[in-house]
């Protein structure tokens, strides 16, 4: 599934893994579905109405960007990539920075590991929602309401997946809202954070509001372990996070089903850029990443951690690198270069 540099960069990252299951002792079995705005083009839909039911019989989904010109954005990404999440319960949008070596981040006087946090992001629910309207169109009445919904269970869920987090990381929670400005739904976001984290006394807490976050994700990077925020909030912050640690192209994403009644879906945090598609130079770091992420949640520990290692020193130490990252590796070369250090290193 795919459009744009989505279909150039899956299958690096179905390359990288393959080795990686040929080394560790895996393999994974692999279904390629044609769902995109392609597709939507000729059949008139993103992906067929029993789309969820297929996918169900999975064990995770890999998806390359969605989203194409000719298609407007609000009915590809309703079409497909919202129906996945929501229809399959992952409610944590899980989203790690790092700052590797070899990658130079817009920040002055950074050493490389630095910036190490992750954007846990309410994946389900917030200011993504299909209720509201427009009335009195085309008249100098026209208005248009989107409600935010915000459930009790939601929040809560959302909050307790960041405190279990944080107790395997470096025990600390940070809490983003806006409730100076938006006067119902944050503040009670903020009742929830303050009262989950009772259950937690071993994890540090701040709570920032997105405004200040957002400068302070700039001007000290390094003081945040988990941050967790509402869908915008963490969409917003989730690529704000990656341009600090050096570019977006290289930023995993995992929308997660904890409960594991559903597959996870995992996909690069970067769109499927229309404007370099087909040229064949876009960064697969991310899809790859992102890979890692799927087999870390499949068991594959040793194997995940070893794709992470091979893209630093591909990065670092081979100084193989696509043009974002200042290099003139082709997509696939970087991708090649990836996978043979998975099966040596
Ligand atoms: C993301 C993207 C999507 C989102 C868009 C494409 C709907 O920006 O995964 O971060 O906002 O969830
Ligand atoms: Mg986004």
């Amino acid at each position: 599934m795919g459009d744009g540099i989505g279909k150039e960069v899956v299958p690096e990252g179905m390359r990288v893994l393959d080795i990686a299951g040929e080394r560790f002792g895996f393999k994974l079995a692999w279904t390629p579905f044609p769902w995109s705005c392609e597709y939507y083009t000729s059949t008139g839909e993103m992906m067929p109405k029993n789309g969820l039911d297929i996918l169900k019989e999975y064990e995770a989904i890999f998806l390359g960007a969605i989203g194409y010109p000719d298609v407007p954005d609000h009915v590809s990404l309703w079409g497909l990539l919202i129906p996945i999440r929501r229809g399959f319960q992952q409610y944590v949008n899980f989203r790690p920075v790092k700052n590797m070596r070899g990658i130079t981040s817009p920040l002055r006087n950074i050493e490389a590991g630095k910036i190490d946090f992750c954007v846990v992001r309410e994946n389900n629910e917030g200011e993504y929602s299909t209720i509201g309207g427009i009335m009195y169109e085309g008249t100098d009445q026209e208005f248009v309401v989107q409600e935010a919904i915000f459930t009790r269970k939601g929040v809560e869920r959302i909050m307790r997946f960041a405190f279990d987090l944080a107790r395997k990381r470096k025990r600390k929670v940070t809490s983003v809202t806006k409730s100076n400005g938006i006067v119902f739904t944050m503040p009670y976001w903020d009742k929830i954070f303050k009262r989950i984290a009772k259950e937690y006394e071993d994890v540090k807490t701040d709570q920032y509001h997105v405004d200040a976050l957002a400068a302070k994700f700039v001007l000290h990077p390094e003081e945040f372990d988990v941050v967790v925020g509402s869908n915008l909030f963490g969409d917003i912050l989730s690529d704000l996070g990656p341009a600090l640690a050096g570019s977006l192209g290289i930023a995993p994403s995992a929308n997660l089903n904890p409960d594991r009644k559903f597959p996870s879906m995992f996909e690069p945090v970067h769109g499927s850029a229309p404007d370099i598609a087909g040229k064949r130079i876009a960064n697969p770091i991310g899809q790859i990443l992102s890979g890692a992420l799927m087999i870390d949640q499949l068991g594959y520990l040793e194997a995940a951690r070893t794709i992470e290692k091979a893209v630093e020193v591909a990065v670092a130490d081979r100084n193989i690198r696509t043009r974002d990252l200042g290099g003139v590796a082709s997509t696939q070369q970087m991708g090649e270069a990836i996978a043979e250090l998975v099966g040596t290193l």
